[in-house]
Parts: structure tokens; C-alpha cells; sequence
């Protein structure tokens, strides 16, 4: 090579190494620009965040009539435990004067029931809605109405919907809710979906691997909700935020029909943002990355280290948690890149390389609980799913199933 090539090549070593790096540090800042406004890194931070916040599923899950937007998460969480226990309270109850009893046995089911398996008997922190099951059967022998609900559940409550199958604001997706009750101080709701005996069997499971099993559903439900009579009933009387409620049989088996078999937080975001931690050693290795960078910097070529240096250093200021966490694996591979493209930059580069290893292996040590929860998705959609999948193909208000 001429003496010419070779500035060259070293040039477009050079240029490859700071973009790299300049990539790297742009990387960082556009993690904390895009979640600023909307990191919630604890559930405390959470609960005390408001109910508009952009990471909560608010969507229409509220009666517009009543709703409070002022509210915080932790005040809309304690409504909807009211309100919960007050409409499973209302549908068993036994009505005044010439009232009938309604003797209906609401249970737990959904987003509800997650929260009741994986929180501690308590609501799923971020839940925007409450949701309660009640059988077909039973509630068309207890003749309930409307107006019997509305009564045995009192002024607190307004019933916005009921009967024992969908009769009002059945349009689309509302369909399957053939209740609903809104909470009037806040503007919570809770939904009834009502389940019976499969009307029709699905086409795989007349397949003699399911043909023996007693299949029930959530009826007119969107998501094609079927689910073994077993994992339903009997019910079971359980605690919910302190207080009694009936749950089904099996609340494991129940919601991995609906939900699939891995029921951890998801990755993203509540996962990454609340539930990984990076550790005190995570820091230490850091620092002593840093430390090489600097002590192995020579002459003119301090600038790059103080770059890497820097944007690390900023990466831990700004993000936190899983953020973090990513920010910095991301980096270091980064900077190993740049390093063995320009090994002059740092004469302690080995060094630097080894504690950038132990840093990955810590480092994913920290994100298991994320990797496991990918894996399990993946390996519950592709390999081993909890029953046939099917397409739905909807168009124009009618689905057909492939
Ligand atoms: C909750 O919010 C209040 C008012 O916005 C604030 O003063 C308080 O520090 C917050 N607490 C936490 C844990 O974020
Ligand atoms: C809405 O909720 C906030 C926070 O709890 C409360 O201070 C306020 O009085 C409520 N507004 C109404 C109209 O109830």
C-alpha cells in the first residue's frame, strides 16, 4: 500500500468510527426525547400519574356523562375496586320490599383477573376498566331486569346496559358486553360478559384431540373466547383487594385461552419501564469502562473517548430502568465497534473490550425476565399455541373464520 492508501484507508476508519459513535450518542438522546413525556418508572409513579396519561388504555373505557378527568391513576384504581365488588354485590343480591333476588354469581375474568393472579389478589396497576362474567343460565332464571340491577345496586351506579344477552348499544365490538355500569362520582365502568355452553363448536375442536372436552365461550365475543367448562366452573369464593369475590375454577387455565399462555407483564412497556432493574454492578462496570477510556487515550485522540464517555454518562442521567439498560448494551457494542476499527484510540482497548463483555453479561442477566416473556410469546404463537389459531376475516360487520 502507498503511503497515499494508507491515509486513506485511515481516513474512512476514522470517518466509519465517528459516525458510529455519533449514531451511538443519537441513539440515546432520541430514546429520551421519544419517552420523556410518558416514562413511568415505578408503579408508584404510576399510580400517582393522571388517568389521560398516554400509556394507559383509557380509550373509551369511561361513561362520558360522569367522567372525571382530573382523576389519578391510584383514585381511578380504588373506583373500580368499588365498583367491582359493588355490581357483583348488586347482581347476588337479594332486592327489598317486593323485590326479587337476583342470586347471579358475577365473577372476575380479564384484565381483572390478571391483576388478582400476578398482583397480589389486586387490580392490574394500569387497568382502565373492570370487567366481571356472569353465566347465561343463571341469569335467565333469575328473570333479573334492567331495573331490578339498577335498583338493588343504588344511586352510586348507573346502569348504562343490561340484560342476559346483549339488548342495547350492541353495535360491533359492544356486542359482547351485555352489561354496564358506570361508577357516577368518577366514570368508571364495569362490563358484563356473559358465558354459556359453545352455541356453535369451532371446526378444530370436533378434532378427536378436543372432541371430548365440554366447550364453553364468552359469548359474542370478538376474540372467539372458548375455553374447557373445567377451568370455569365450579366458581370459587377468593379475596380481591381485600374483599370476597367469586373467581373461576382455574383462573391460570381460563385466562390462557384468552390471552395465550404467557401471562407476565409485557415487554413493553410496563415490563422494561417498571419491573427491570439495572444493578449496582451494572454501574461499577461502567465506571470502569469509562476509566479505561480515559486512562488509555493518548496524544490527539482524547476526543473520542470523551464522546463515548459522555454519551454513556448521559444515557445514565437521562433514562432509567429497561431504557437504560438498553441504552447501554447498545453503546458499548458501539464503542467495541469504533475501537476495533481505530485501535489507537485507546491503548487499554482489551481491557476495555473484557469489561464490555462482563457489562453484556450482566446486562442480560438484568433482561431475563424480558427475554423469558419473549420467548414464551413467541413460543406460544408459533410453536406451541394453546389452541388452532384461526383468521378472521372481517369486513362490513361480518366475520368469517378460515
Ligand atoms: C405525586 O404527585 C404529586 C403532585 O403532582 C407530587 O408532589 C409527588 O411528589 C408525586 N409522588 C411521586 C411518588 O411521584
Ligand atoms: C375529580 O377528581 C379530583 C381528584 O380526585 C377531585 O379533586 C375533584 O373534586 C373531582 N371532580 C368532580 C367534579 O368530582
Amino acid at each position: 500500500m502507498s503511503s497515499k492508501d494508507r491515509a486513506m484507508s485511515s481516513f474512512r476508519t476514522r470517518l466509519c468510527s465517528y459516525v458510529l459513535l455519533l449514531l451511538s450518542c443519537a441513539l440515546v438522546c432520541a430514546l429520551y426525547l421519544g419517552t420523556k413525556e410518558m416514562a413511568l418508572y415505578s408503579e408508584e409513579e404510576l399510580l400517582n400519574a393522571s388517568v389521560l396519561h398516554p400509556l394507559f388504555n383509557t380509550e373509551e373505557h369511561f361513561a362520558a356523562q360522569y367522567w372525571n378527568a382530573s382523576l389519578r391513576q391510584r383514585e381511578r384504581l380504588d373506583a373500580l375496586t368499588e365498583a367491582v365488588h359493588r355490581t357483583a354485590a348488586g347482581l347476588r343480591a337479594q332486592l327489598g320490599g317486593r323485590g326479587r333476588r337476583l342470586g347471579i354469581n358475577a365473577f372476575l375474568e380479564s384484565a381483572g383477573l390478571i391483576g388478582w393472579l400476578r398482583h397480589h389478589r389486586s387490580q392490574l396497576p394500569w387497568d382502565s376498566d373492570g370487567d366481571l362474567g356472569i353465566l347465561a343460565e343463571e341469569c335467565r332464571s333469575s328473570g333479573a331486569t334492567k331495573q331490578d340491577f339498577a335498583r338493588s345496586l343504588g344511586d352510586d351506579f348507573s346502569v348504562l346496559k343490561f340484560a342476559c344477552a346483549c339488548e342495547e348499544d350492541c353495535e360491533g365490538d359492544n356486542r359482547r358486553m351485555a352489561g354496564r355500569v358506570a361508577h357516577k362520582k368518577t366514570g368508571v365502568c364495569i362490563d358484563i360478559f356473559v358465558y354459556a355452553p359453545v352455541a356453535k363448536q369451532r371446526h378444530w375442536q370436533k378434532t378427536s384431540k378436543y372432541s371430548q372436552i365440554d366447550w364453553w365461550e364468552r359469548v359474542d365475543d370478538h376474540a372467539d373466547f372458548t375455553f374447557p367448562k373445567e377451568a370455569l366452573l365450579p366458581l370459587q369464593e377468593e379475596r380481591f383487594v381485600e374483599q370476597a369475590i367469586m373467581i373461576p375454577a382455574n383462573p391460570r387455565e381460563f385466562l390462557s385461552w384468552e390471552y395465550g399462555r404467557c401471562l407476565g407483564a409485557h415487554v413493553w412497556p410496563w415490563r422494561l419501564l417498571l419491573y427491570t432493574d439495572p444493578s449496582e454492578a451494572l454501574h461499577l462496570i461502567l465506571t470502569a469502562k469509562g476509566a479505561m477510556l480515559l486512562l488509555g487515550t493518548s496524544g490527539l485522540n482524547i476526543l473520542p473517548g470523551f464522546l463515548l464517555l459522555g454519551c454513556t454518562t448521559a444515557a445514565t442521567l437521562l433514562l432509567r430502568k429497561g431504557l437504560l439498560l438498553l441504552s447501554v448494551l447498545l453503546l458499548s457494542l458501539c464503542e467495541s465497534l469504533a475501537l476495533l476499527l481505530r485501535p489507537d484510540w485507546c491503548s487499554l482497548r482489551r481491557m476495555h473490550l473484557a469489561l464490555v463483555v462482563v457489562l453484556w453479561a450482566v446486562g442480560l442477566q438484568a433482561l431475563q425476565g424480558c427475554i423469558d416473556q419473549l420467548w414464551c410469546q413467541v413460543d406460544d404463537f408459533y410453536f406451541s399455541p394453546r389452541r388452532p389459531k384461526s383468521w378472521t376475516l372481517c369486513l362490513l360487520g361480518h366475520c368469517w373464520d378460515f
